[in-house]
């Protein structure tokens, strides 16, 4: 026991906890009490991706290791704030800081605790244990439907914008599993969408895919993939049969089900105005919602209400009084829907609904209007940003091309340029040998 013991400051993710942060904090409670910086989803998910465990579940395993003194919460990247209100007279970090994006924190550490003669100890990274190859195994043990069903709510909270990528089988969930901009940026979940569900079984899209043959394709999806999903359920049926639904989209693992306010023979609404389309009463609907809500078991399930005012030509102000009307009924989030090539009537939506809602989720669709990023929708104030077909209009079109052209040469030479060759085929699928 040291006689008044120094101030010991260690910041940590902690998500995915190996020998390498046991030795930090070996070496860190040698030198003093220690005070460990529980990064928030926030902070983590500002230059990474979304920890598996939620803060509190990290903080229960950090705060029951021998050594530990206190954890509070480090609510960005930078330590300073932190640093500042408790003035450690040390910070101990693994010396795997000193080059890439965590340079610069590192200096701010040095020069913040320079203020009062505070040192820096870092001691040597542990060899041969890495984040990035326990995440490799996490992704191939896979996810249990719980946890990947909270981690849409959870992203919404930690994220300026949530993008999502539709996909319809397998495959093409596993690409937007596993695919990574140069940046790093990743897609935060899946869309499984009744446009690209309904058309990759070669039917239309008027609610004739049922929806134990939407979750056998899901959990297709599902068995090689650990992203959240949010569902494109349609007009959700009637209300009695909507809380059926809700109950096998939570159990499955489906985070969030969307719900458009149309009656009658459901069209997609990209396709032109149809006038035999006609939208549910504002009761009606929220009526839905108030029944889906109390179907749900789990808290994390969300029930997210489509407004279809716009494509309909009904006007802002029915938009708006919708919005209000299903919020009130306790929907989880709104999706704003336009055909329009410009993004103003959305912007305009967005804009007129924040002035009475700050936190409400707002949920839009870019696809006509895909001249604006997903950035610039999150500075209007959009959480949620879905790429709706995008995968499925990809393949296609190589597709016809190469059916084509092989009946054209009467033979495959001239298609083979544009082909995946058969070991970039087997590189999709993780585990190939
Ligand atoms: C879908 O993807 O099926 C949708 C979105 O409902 S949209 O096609 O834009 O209407
Ligand atoms: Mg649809």
């Amino acid at each position: 026991m040291q006689l008044n013991p120094k101030s010991i400051y260690v910041g940590m993710s902690a998500d995915l906890v190996h020998p390498g942060h046991m030795n930090i904090l070996k070496v860190a409670a040698k030198l003093g009490d220690v005070t460990v910086g529980l990064l928030t989803d926030k902070a983590i998910a500002s230059y990474k991706r979304l920890p598996y465990m939620t803060y509190e579940q990290r903080k229960a395993v950090i705060e029951n290791i021998k050594g530990v003194v206190e954890v509070i919460s480090q609510e960005t990247l930078d330590y300073r704030p932190n640093l500042e209100l408790i003035k450690p007279d040390i910070v101990v970090h693994g010396d795997d800081w000193k080059d890439g994006v965590q340079a610069k924190t590192r200096q701010q550490v040095i020069d913040t605790l320079a203020k009062w003669g505070g040192k820096l100890v870092e001691p040597s990274y542990t060899d041969g244990i890495s984040s990035t190859q326990l995440n490799k195994s996490l992704k191939e043990i896979g996810t249990t439907p719980d946890i990947r069903r909270s981690r849409l709510k959870r992203l919404i909270d930690a994220k300026p914008v949530v993008r999502i990528m539709e996909s319809h089988n397998a495959l093409s969930g596993l690409i937007v599993e596993n695919i990574k901009a140069d940046n790093g940026a990743e897609y935060d979940g899946m869309w499984s969408s009744s446009l690209t569900d309904s058309t990759s079984k070669g039917k239309p899209d008027i609610e004739a895919v049922d929806v134990s043959t939407r979750i056998t394709t899901i959990n297709e999806i599902f068995e090689v993939t650990t992203k959240p999903m949010i569902y494109d359920a349609d007009t959700g049926g009637i209300a009695e049969h909507f809380a059926f639904t809700v109950r096998t989209l939570e159990r499955t693992g489906i985070s969030a089900v969307i719900i458009e306010d149309k009656t009658g023979l459901k069209k997609n609404s990209l396709f032109g105005n149809d006038v035999a389309q006609t939208q549910d009463t504002i009761e009606n609907f929220a009526q839905k919602i108030q029944t889906g809500k109390k179907a749900q078991v789990t808290d994390d399930f969300m029930i997210i209400a489509r407004i279809e005012s716009l494509i309909l030509e009904k006007g802002m102000d029915d938009a708006i009084t919708r919005a209000k009307a299903y919020t009130k009924a306790g929907a989880d989030g709104v999706m704003i829907h336009s055909r329009q090539c410009e993004p103003h009537e959305i912007l305009e939506f967005c804009k007129l609904f924040r002035e009475f809602d700050e936190h409400t989720p707002i949920v839009v669709v870019p696809t006509s209007y895909n001249q604006i990023t997903a950035k610039e929708l999150s500075q209007a104030g959009v959480n949620v940003v879905i790429y709706a077909n995008h995968m499925l209009r990809a393949a296609y079109p190589g597709m016809m091309n190469v059916a084509k052209s092989i009946l054209e040469n009467d033979r495959s030479q001239e298609a083979e340029k544009s082909l995946l060759s058969i070991k970039k085929i087997l590189d999709l699928i993780p585990g190939t040998k």
